[in-house]
């Protein structure tokens, strides 16, 4: 049934500009590009868009460290991008940035609308401030003893002991992760979004009961949302800081720039800007259309700002700015349903993915099958995502398809029965595709509802019931027989199972793209699938050529062997990048009076500011917990399935030898490393691979280009030799 089209702006968080994207951006994506195709197959217009989040400390830091501008460093991330959007098939219109001249503009101007309402003010507050950097230090730039219960390195703003939360100033034995400096506390005038003000609750309550009419929150967010609101009261919003900031200017106030949690958002609006203008569509025009649905994808971590923050700044900066209809929150992803982390080798890479030649759908497919709407995390498990792709998507659906095209070509000619007169009344008979069509309803029902394992169930589903009837029908004994009614009835099976998988193309299109474009081709469909075509029947059929193959499971051996390997990242990077690869939960709400000055969230996890930076400092005790030992290396083999891994047999002085995988095969012959001394990291928690347990880690140095260099001792070292 032809619906009226809808209109929709849809985003998708925007990822820190410090480091490729890790798969739980993937995961993001891939989950609002299906939910956008979906829309656009029904005939929507859609503007999907996302864009670099640039600014903050830990940017402006990690560049300082890398010796460049942050703009330089923005630019370096910005141009891995486009591998990995069009490695996986995400559809995006606009990719933007939030450094760009709309979003200065945007957010200065929600800013001076904001202050002419009165919801905006000045107010000194007590900060550690790093003398050596010359810089004041956000709350993850600072440890210290837990003023509570004493223990030592505490970060600035909760302790992982006794998990109190605390003013970072209140810390005993303060110092800088930066520079190791002891802070000072210096007062500094901030800017404050008056979250607290009445008119801004009362919104606030009611954009989170409905935040447009007939939609809700899941109640998942519904409820943490609720907490904040009614349980807690809404601290104010410090939304400036000082400089020196990579950040957005401030107007009328020098020296201030907005906190990055305010122009990141508003990152949306520019990257929509920019689109638009491409086309010459006005965005005020845009944005002020009643008919217009906005939402955005987001992770779990970042509800806080999307639930409260965002709708509030644009309510009350006014028209034609407009508070978003709803947010659509996941999960994490998770690696065997433990945390990915690359340090501990557990996780996917997703470039290494790309870089492996692993088809992009496959993942997508797999990804599909356990999305839904809930708040929940989503588990990839290795076993599970190849039987998925091998048995089902494979397996089930394009079996259809190669089993029956093959004898249409054969016999036919690729003529279906609608081609033969005397199949007048294929369409009575044709009982899998009715089997097919009967789902329409159900399908679209689930993919509006972004439930992706609903759709998939369904066809997987659909698939079974069309492959046991062709098997019931015997088609191979039916092609030996050479009577009319044999071969018309052959015809018919084929023509039947075959527009059954042709609706079933449809159905997976969102998911699978280009399978299903693929699959389109078959049936001579040259362009875009378009959802109203469903149950048109097709009547020939071209060359089949093979859809898809299944996966080889060393492959995947090879892409968690690799994920955990040191290889070097197109950013230069070795750890997680921050935020969603270190998955935390939501940020705690700004807990009204005792932190009003600096509000939780300010300062909670999702932000850059919270993260513990890759470039902050480490303690000589934090270093002492690193064993490192000299070992040498007994033998050193490839290892199957895995074209970057060594194996080696490692004698670290200990009483037997030690097993370890390492990611140098690009640089080394196994047979030259037998006899070399090297670094090992020898307390290192052992790592389950595909192909053996991994006991510790060897140091390799390595840059931006290609290159891997093995450390070696000087003369005179020897196994278990401790590294100090
Ligand atoms: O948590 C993060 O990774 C942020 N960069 C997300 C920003 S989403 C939006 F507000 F820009
Ligand atoms: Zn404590």
């Amino acid at each position: 049934m032809p619906t009226a089209p809808r209109k929709f702006f849809v985003t998708t968080a925007l990822p820190y500009a410090n480091g490729p994207f890790h798969i739980g951006h993937i995961m993001e994506y891939i989950q609002a590009d299906v939910w956008v195709r979906y829309q656009r197959m029904r005939g929507h217009e859609m503007h999907f868009v996302c864009a670099d989040d640039t600014h903050g400390a830990p940017i402006m830091l990690k560049a300082e460290k890398d010796g460049v501008t942050p703009k330089a460093l923005v630019a370096r991330v910005a141009a891995t991008r486009r591998k990995s959007l069009d490695g996986f098939h995400l559809s995006f219109d606009f990719w933007h940035s939030t450094d760009s001249p709309e979003n200065v503009a945007l957010s200065q101007d929600i800013y001076r609308r904001l202050k002419a309402r009165g919801l905006v003010y000045a107010k000194s507050i007590e900060q550690f401030f790093d003398p050596v950097k010359s810089m004041f230090l956000p709350d993850r730039y600072v440890k210290g003893t837990c003023p509570v219960c004493g223990t030592r390195d505490q970060y600035g703003d909760a302790c992982e002991n006794c998990s109190s939360t605390y003013n970072a100033i209140e810390l005993i034995d303060p110092y800088s992760t930066l520079t190791g400096a002891k802070p000072e506390v210096r007062s500094s005038e901030h800017l404050f979004f008056r979250l607290s003000a009445p008119e801004v609750a009362a919104y606030l309550k009611r954009w989170t009961a409905e935040p447009s009419p007939g939609r809700t929150l899941q109640p998942e967010v519904r409820n943490k949302v609720k907490e904040w609101l009614i349980d807690g009261d809404l601290a104010d919003w410090d939304i400036s800081r000082d400089a020196p900031y990579f950040g957005i200017p401030i107007p009328d106030a020098p020296g201030k720039y907005f906190y990055v949690w305010l122009d990141a958002p508003v990152g949306y609006l520019a990257s929509l800007e920019a689109h638009l203008a491409k086309t010459g569509v006005d965005f005020a025009r845009f944005l002020e259309d009643p008919a217009l649905e906005q939402y955005h994808f987001i992770g779990k971590d970042i509800v806080y700002f999307h639930t409260l923050f965002w709708p509030a700044m644009m309510e009350f900066a006014g028209k034609p700015y407009r508070p978003p209809d709803n947010v659509y929150v996941h999960g994490f992803i998770t690696f065997q349903n433990e945390k990915m982390s690359k340090s501990r080798g557990t996780g996917i890479s997703p470039e290494v993915y790309l870089d492996l030649g692993l088809d992009a759908e496959w993942l997508r497919y797999y990804l599909a099958t356990k999305l839904n709407d809930r708040v929940e995390d989503i588990d990839f498990n290795p076993d599970d995502f190849v039987a998925r792709v091998n048995s089902d998507l494979v397996g089930k659906y394009v079996n259809i398809a190669s089993r029956a095209a093959t004898f249409i070509t054969r016999h036919f000619d690729g003529e279906l029965s609608l081609r033969n007169p005397d199949a007048a009344h294929f369409k009575e008979r044709a009982g899998s595709t009715h089997v097919a069509w009967a789902s329409r309803a159900l399908i679209e029902e689930a993919y509006e509802a972004r439930e992706f394992g609903k759709v998939v169930r369904e066809a997987m589903r659909i698939a079974d019931r069309v492959n046991e009837r062709f098997d019931q029908a015997k088609p191979w004994e039916l092609a030996k027989r050479d009577d009319a009614e044999s071969r018309a009835r052959l015809q018919d099976v084929c023509t039947d199972a075959l527009n059954a998988f042709r609706a079933l193309s449809y159905y997976l299109a969102p998911i699978a793209p280009t399978l299903a474009q693929r699959a389109a081709a078959l049936f001579g469909i040259p362009r875009e699938l378009a959802w109203d075509e469903i149950e048109q029947v097709a009547d020939r059929i071209g060359a089949y050529t093979h859809l898809m193959t299944r996966i080889d499971p060393k492959k995947v051996e090879a892409l968690i062997g690799l994920s955990a390997s040191p290889a070097p990242s197109p950013a230069g990077g070795g750890a997680s990048p921050p935020s969603a690869a270190a998955p935390s939960p939501s940020p705690p709400p700004a807990s009204g009076s005792a932190r009003t000055a600096q509000a939780a969230p300010a300062s909670g996890k999702g932000s850059p500011d919270a993260t513990r930076a890759q470039d902050a400092t480490i303690s000589i005790d934090d270093f002492a917990k690193v064993d490192l030992r000299i070992a040498r290396i007994v033998s050193a083999e490839p290892v199957d399935g895995a074209d970057k891994l060594v194996r080696l047999t490692l004698d670290a002085g200990e009483s037997r030898h030690r097993t370890v995988f390492a990611g140098i095969k690009s640089a080394y012959r196994p047979e030259d490393l037998v006899g070399r001394l090297t670094p090992m990291v020898a307390n290192l928690a052992p790592r389950k691979m595909r192909f053996g347990v991994s006991e510790g880690m060897v140091l390799a140095a390595s840059g931006e280009g290609p290159g891997i260099y093995l450390l070696a001792p000087d003369n005179g070292a020897a196994p278990g030799m401790k590294v100090k």
